[in-house]
């Protein structure tokens, strides 16, 4: 991915169940003698001032969150440690070093606006209303990163986005999890009447966008990024049905689409997202490259070249894996 970025980057990541430095290894590639992986979590404010000195951090991109809104039903606590305790963590060091930050860039999600109804879009000036106690923990986070701005002159910019998807995603996401539970003949679980519509978004459609906002966006401002792909879900499973049906033929002599199983709704699911992008395209000429068919195709794709990964990925083989290499 072109960057024309000539620092060092210092990436930080705890490594819950999700993280997966195997993700990562690209971009060592791209800053060859310029990378640094540091094992550590954002709740931990002594070793991340420690990190902000040994560094001289002067740019902070903020990806660290808890993300996937059913393990918030179920447990919220990390949610609040994380996303709320760990971006306070994160702004304060940031303000330490006020001398030398040019920018805290915090990536968010359109969850922190609740749910629209059948019209209508999220822009920038949509009231919150989160809905979930993953959505309530970016939220807060979003308020206390743009009160940094407001009280102490902080240089900050956010972004929130819909759905992402693309290659490396865990497959807790109804994307992944679908194709590799159709590959396998594996129950196709839908929430609901399958009619909650989201707007999906290419991985470095919204990699772009966060470039684009942390090279030329106003600080203090936010930007909302989305695919303006709008969908159903039970469409979306649906089509990912038929593009595996057509690259792998059926599956046991029938199509994937009987794999199809509706179960019960997700409590506070919320039914439409769908993102209005206007100003991101109009202030910074950003669009986005993939259509909503290519991007699955490729995504597809990648599951289908990539099983090792997803066999560790999915097997305590994985964090055997992890507990080697990075202790
Ligand atoms: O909108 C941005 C958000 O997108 C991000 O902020 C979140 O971190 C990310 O997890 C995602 O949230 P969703 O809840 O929309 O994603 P998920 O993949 O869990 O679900 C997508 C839709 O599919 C949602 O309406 C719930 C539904 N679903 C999900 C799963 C896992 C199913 O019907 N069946 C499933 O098994």
């Amino acid at each position: 991915m072109e960057s024309g970025f000539s620092g060092r980057v210092v990436n930080v990541d705890k490594l819950t169940y999700a993280g997966n430095p195997e993700n990562l290894s690209d971009i060592a590639k791209w800053f060859p003698g310029r990378y640094v992986f540091v094992k550590a979590d954002i709740g931990d404010r002594d070793t991340m001032a420690r990190i902000f000195s040994d560094y001289d951090i002067d740019t902070v991109c903020h990806f660290a969150a808890e993300s996937h809104v059913d393990r918030s039903i179920v447990g919220p606590d990390a949610f609040i440690q994380t996303n709320i305790v760990g971006t306070f963590n994160l702004l304060e060091l940031a303000r330490d070093n006020e001398d030398r930050l040019e920018l805290f860039h915090h990536i968010s999600t359109d969850e922190v606006f609740g749910s629209l109804g059948q019209d209508g879009f999220f822009t920038e000036e949509t009231p919150y209303k989160p809905n979930s106690p993953y959505s309530a923990s970016k939220a807060a986070s979003d308020h206390l990163v743009r009160a940094y701005h407001k009280t102490y002159g902080l240089p900050i910019t956010v972004s929130n986005c819909s759905n992402n998807y693309g290659p490396f995603q865990f497959p807790e996401k109804l994307l992944p999890l679908v194709i590799l539970n159709a590959l396998e003949g594996k129950p196709l679980p839908v929430y609901g009447d399958g009619k909650h519509v989201r707007d999906w978004l290419y991985v470095e459609d919204h990699c772009r966008a966060i470039w684009a906002i942390m090279k030329h966006g106003t600080r203090g401002e936010t930007y909302n990024v989305g695919g303006n792909t709008e969908m159903e879900n039970i469409a979306m499973v649906e089509m990912i049905c038929d593009i595996l049906d057509s690259l792998q033929g059926l599956k046991d002599g029938r199509p994937r689409r009987d794999l199809i199983t509706f179960v019960k709704d997700r409590p506070g699911h919320d039914r439409r997202y769908a993102i209005d992008c206007t100003k991101l395209k109009q202030a910074l000429g950003w669009t986005p490259h993939e259509s909503l068919e290519s991007g699955i195709v490729k995504t597809i794709q990648w599951y289908l070249d990539n099983q090792e990964w997803v066999t560790r990925v999915r097997s305590g083989e994985y964090k055997a894996w992890m507990a080697e290499h990075y202790g």
